[in-house]
């Protein structure tokens, strides 16, 4: 057995490869994949590693799920999510899950259906008129209501879902710049961008602690509700009732702000950048969608007959995978492709690389929706992860479909899409993949045309 795996090319003395990472992350991992299936990284002294093999990503998170844990770039999210389902490990997560799972089968979802397809209608409608708008931010502010809305029967202000939108950011961003920087050290540099940090994360726990407050105020008065806060407080195992005092509460309610606003939204404007670069293919979905009544349909019957639109989705989630790069850590001496890594390893991965295989997908960089149309046979299934895999895959999945789906149909079905002219969209890593610049996008009617 080799020692260790190549070592990426360009590891500089002291700092290894944090340079690199820090300059533009997307462009490094797609570069450092190249190296091998299984290859080394330098983070200071510490080696860390890189999987770009699709069969090897899958392995660690499905058949040797139990040897990982999810690993640094998570703890850095602790402060706001504290122990939140996305964070919480072993036999906690297994309770918390199963309790909130039956939340996101389909039954449930057809019931989010009238919400998601209200506040949709009602963004769409809002831009009669307007000629450009920019949808990243709109999306953005959808996907916040919809998901506190459906999930914790709470309807947000102008004013909570600004502060979200502006306040989230700068933890993201606060998470990531952590990410090059051991957390210590961060912590006891006294900059203003740690102030900042620290204070949006104040603010957003506050934000959610007054909002999960006056929804528990309105449940001593109303009673059941058939939310996820009323299934994590009506819970007949002694344990989980323990688990969901008032703070548990509070972390899932931040954890699913930031996992159903933060996602969503991304997957919608590539979605829509993407049919406004392809008019052709657009026109085609328009065709799919024209006089659809989602609702009058039932969601889940209705969208079988929308297969384009669906590929359409995958495809921008091939391309663009709103959570495009993530980690997980060995919790004891494990193998990996043939290499011994021991315990503690830091394992990265980047589902964009992955995605754009070119030994899996041909034309891997273009936008061919219709190489769905027959379920994507030739492609196997471990080479499409945008939602992760195993026990730890997204619980959100169905939901997200959903939503997307829904969002996109409302749009098409009233306006055409175009870029601005000469307009260079470029995805920016902060977080989720989303399109720098907000994405501008001139609108025009589809009735009047
Ligand atoms: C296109 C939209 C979305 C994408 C691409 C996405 C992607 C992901 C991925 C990749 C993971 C796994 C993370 C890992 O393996 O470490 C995940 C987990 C999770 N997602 Fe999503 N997500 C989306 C939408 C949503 C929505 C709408 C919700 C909530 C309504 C949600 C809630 C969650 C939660 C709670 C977890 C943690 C699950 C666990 O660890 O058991 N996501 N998501």
């Amino acid at each position: 057995m080799a020692v260790k795996p190549p070592l990426v090319p360009n590891a500089k003395p002291i700092v290894g490869h944090a340079l690199g990472i820090f300059k533009d992350q997307l462009e490094f991992f797609s570069e450092a994949a190249l190296t091998a299936p299984l290859s080394r990284l330098k983070i200071g002294w510490t080696d860390a590693y890189l999987i770009a093999n699709h069969e090897l990503l899958y392995h660690v998170l499905v058949n040797d799920a139990k040897k990982y844990d999810k690993g640094v770039q998570y703890e850095r999210a602790r402060a706001l999510l504290g122990n939140g389902v996305l964070l919480a490990e072993g036999d906690f997560h297994f309770r918390q899950r199963r309790l909130m799972q039956p939340m996101f089968n389909k039954p449930s979802i057809d019931d989010y259906v009238d919400a998601m397809h209200r506040y949709s209608t009602a963004m769409v409608e809002s831009w009669s008129g307007s000629g450009v708008v920019s949808l990243y931010p709109e999306f953005y502010r959808l996907a916040t209501r919809v998901v506190i809305d459906t999930l914790f029967s709470t309807r947000m202000t102008d004013a909570d879902v600004a502060l979200v939108q502006s306040r989230m950011p700068v933890v993201i961003s606060g998470m990531q710049k952590r990410g090059a920087l051991p957390t210590k050290v961060f912590d006891a540099l006294p900059t203003p961008e740690k102030r900042a940090f620290y204070t949006a994360i104040g603010e957003l726990r506050a934000l959610g602690d007054r909002l999960v407050e006056e929804r528990l105020a309105a449940d001593r008065e109303t009673g059941a509700w058939a939310d996820l806060i009323d299934v994590l407080l009506n819970v007949d195992d002694e344990v989980a009732r323990r688990d969901n005092d008032r703070a548990q509460i509070l972390n899932e309610f931040l954890t699913f702000l930031t996992a159903g606003s933060e996602t969503t939204p991304s997957a919608m404007a590539w979605s829509c950048y993407l049919l406004a670069r392809h008019p052709e293919i657009q026109e085609q979905v328009r065709e799919e969608v024209a006089g659809l009544d989602l609702v009058a349909e039932g969601t889940a019957q209705a969208l079988q007959r929308l297969p384009l639109l669906q590929a359409v989705v995958k495809e921008s989630l091939r391309l663009y995978p709103p959570v495009w790069f993530l980690g997980r850590r060995t919790l004891a001496p494990t193998t990996l492709g043939g290499y011994a890594l021991p315990t503690g390893s830091q394992v990265f991965y980047s589902v964009y690389t992955i995605q754009r295989d070119p030994a899996i997908y041909d034309d891997p960089d273009e936008f061919k929706p219709h190489r769905w149309l027959d379920g994507g046979k030739k492609y196997p299934r471990t080479a499409f992860l945008p939602f992760g895999a195993g026990v730890r895959n997204c619980i959100g999945e169905h939901f997200a479909w959903i939503e997307t789906s829904i969002t996109l149909l409302n749009v098409l079905q009233r306006y055409h899409l175009s870029l601005a002219p000469g307009q260079q969209v470029r995805p920016t890593t902060m977080g989720s993949l989303v399109p720098a610049g907000d994405l501008p996008m001139r609108l025009e009617s589809v009735v009047k045309r």
